[in-house]
C-alpha cells in the first residue's frame, strides 16, 4: 500500500491508463497482499498486482450545477498470490465492491495500474483484455441475479467454458458434469433453471461457473451474505476447498469479520475508500492497531467476546461514517475516533509499518494494546 497521501488530481486520471506507469517498483512503498515482502510470509510472485488504484464518480444535480466528485477507492496497492486469500472488510459504502469490480476487470480505474501475471491490463484494449479476462472470475453476492434466468444450469456452465476454451461440445459436457459434482450438485441438475434451485445451490453453480475456466484469481463479493445461515458454512468451506485444490488466489469481500476470521490469510480494512490497516489475519483480528479496526471487532461479538476485548478497543463505533461526497480533512475517521488529536483533524495519516502490519494512524504506536 502506498505510504504517501494521494496528491494526484483524480480528475486527470479518467482515461484509466492501467499501464506500465508503475513498472519499476524498486524503492516502492510497502505493499499489500504480497504480505511476504512486508510481513514475513513465504514469497510468491503475485498473480494480480494493483498499484495506486483509484476510482471516483462524478455527479451533477443539473447540467449547470458544479460537479461533485466521490472518491470511492483511493490509492489502493495490493498483490494477490496463488493459493492465498486476501479479505477486504469495512462498513457498507467504504468502497469494497468498487475495488472488487476493478480487480475483476468489470470496471475501469480512474487511475492506477493493474497487472495480471505480470502483464499490464487495460479495459480499453479489447484483444489483450480477452486473453486475460478468463484469468479473473467473480462470484457475486446475489446468485439468482448473477445467473441468466433463461439458461439452464448446464447452458450457463457450458457457455463459461465455450468462451474460455477451445474444447469440443462433448469435452465441455464432460467438464461441466465433473464440475457439477465438484461443487456438490448432481448431473441431472444441469437441466434445471436457476429459479428451481435453492440459494445455496445457485451459489454452488456460480462457484462452478467461476472455476470452470481455471482462473488464477477469483473475486468474491459477499458470496455468502445473501444465503441462509444454515448453508453459509457449507458454501464457505466449498469455496476454500476448491480454492486450495485449484490454487486460486481469492479476493474475498465481506462485512462480516467472523467469516473473514474463518477464511482469510491476510486482511485489509477499508475506510472511506482507503486502506487503513493491512496484515496477517491473526495480527489484524487479534491485535488490531487502527481504532477503526478495533471498533469493527468490538462490534462483532462472536469474534471478540466482551471479556477478551483488548485494551483500548472502542466499545462501539461512534456515529455514522461521514458522507463520501464531503469527506473531512485529515484522517477521515477523526470524528468517530476516541483517540483523535489536532494532527488527526489536519493531516492524512500515511500507511506505514507498525508491529509487522501496515496501519494508517498518527498514533498507532501510542494506543493502548
Ligand atoms: N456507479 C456509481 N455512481 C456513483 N457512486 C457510486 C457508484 N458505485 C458506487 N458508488 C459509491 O461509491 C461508494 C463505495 O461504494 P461500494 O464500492 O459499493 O461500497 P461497499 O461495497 O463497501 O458497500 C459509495 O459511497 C457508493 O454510493
Ligand atoms: S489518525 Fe487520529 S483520528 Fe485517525 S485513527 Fe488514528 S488516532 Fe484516530
Ligand atoms: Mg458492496
Amino acid at each position: 500500500m502506498s505510504a504517501t497521501p494521494d496528491k494526484r488530481d483524480p480528475r486527470s486520471g479518467c482515461a484509466a491508463d492501467i499501464d506500465a506507469a508503475h513498472a519499476n517498483q524498486a524503492g516502492a512503498p510497502a505493499t499489500l497482499g504480497a504480505a511476504p515482502a512486508t510481513l514475513g510470509a513465504a514469497p510468491a510472485p503475485p498473480v494480480l498486482q494493483a498499484r495506486g488504484l483509484c476510482r471516483h464518480f462524478v455527479s451533477r444535480a443539473h447540467p449547470l450545477a458544479a460537479r461533485r466528485v466521490l472518491h470511492a477507492v483511493q490509492q489502493v496497492d495490493l498483490d494477490l498470490a496463488a493459493g492465498r486469500t486476501l479479505a477486504v472488510v469495512g462498513e457498507s459504502g467504504c468502497g469494497k465492491s468498487t475495488l472488487a469490480r476493478m480487480l475483476a476487470l468489470l470496471d475501469s480505474p480512474s487511475s492506477g495500474t493493474l497487472r495480471i501475471e505480470g502483464r499490464p491490463v487495460t479495459l480499453h484494449d479489447r484483444r489483450a483484455l480477452r486473453s486475460v479476462r478468463t484469468r479473473v472470475q467473480m462470484v457475486f453476492q446475489d446468485p439468482l441475479g448473477s445467473l441468466h434466468p433463461r439458461q439452464t444450469i448446464g447452458q450457463t456452465l457450458d457457455e463459461a467454458l465455450r468462451l474460455a476454451t477451445r474444447l469440443t461440445r462433448g469435452e465441455r459436457a464432460e467438464r461441466v458434469d465433473w464440475m457439477l459434482h465438484k461443487v456438490g450438485l448432481r448431473s441431472e441438475q444441469a437441466q434445471r433453471w436457476p429459479h428451481m434451485l435453492s440459494g445455496g445451490q445457485r451459489q454452488r453453480v456460480a462457484i462452478a461457473r467461476a472455476l470452470l475456466p481455471r482462473p488464477k484469481v477469483v473475486v468474491a463479493d459477499e458470496p455468502v451474505s445473501a444465503l441462509d445461515v444454515s448453508v453459509r458454512a457449507q458454501v464457505l468451506n466449498l469455496l476454500m476447498d476448491l480454492g486450495e485444490e485449484f490454487r486460486v488466489a481469492y479476493l474475498f469481500i465481506s462485512h462480516d469479520l467472523s467469516v473473514v476470521a474463518h477464511i482469510a490469510d491476510e486482511v485489509m480494512v477499508m475506510y472511506l475508500g482507503r486502506c487503513v490497516e493491512f496484515g496477517a489475519r491473526e495480527q489484524v483480528l487479534r491485535h488490531p492497531a487502527h481504532p477503526y479496526t478495533r471498533g469493527l471487532i468490538a462490534a462483532t461479538p462472536r469474534l471478540q467476546p466482551q471479556a477478551h476485548r483488548p485494551a483500548g478497543v472502542a466499545p462501539t463505533l461512534r456515529a455514522e461514517p461521514p458522507s463520501p461526497w464531503n469527506p473531512p480533512p485529515g484522517c477521515a475517521f477523526h470524528a468517530r475516533c476516541p483517540h483523535a488529536s489536532a494532527i488527526c483533524r489536519e493531516h492524512l495519516p500515511s500507511l506505514r509499518e507498525v508491529d509487522g502490519r501496515l496501519v494508517a494512524c498518527h498514533h498507532a504506536e501510542a494506543l493502548p494494546r
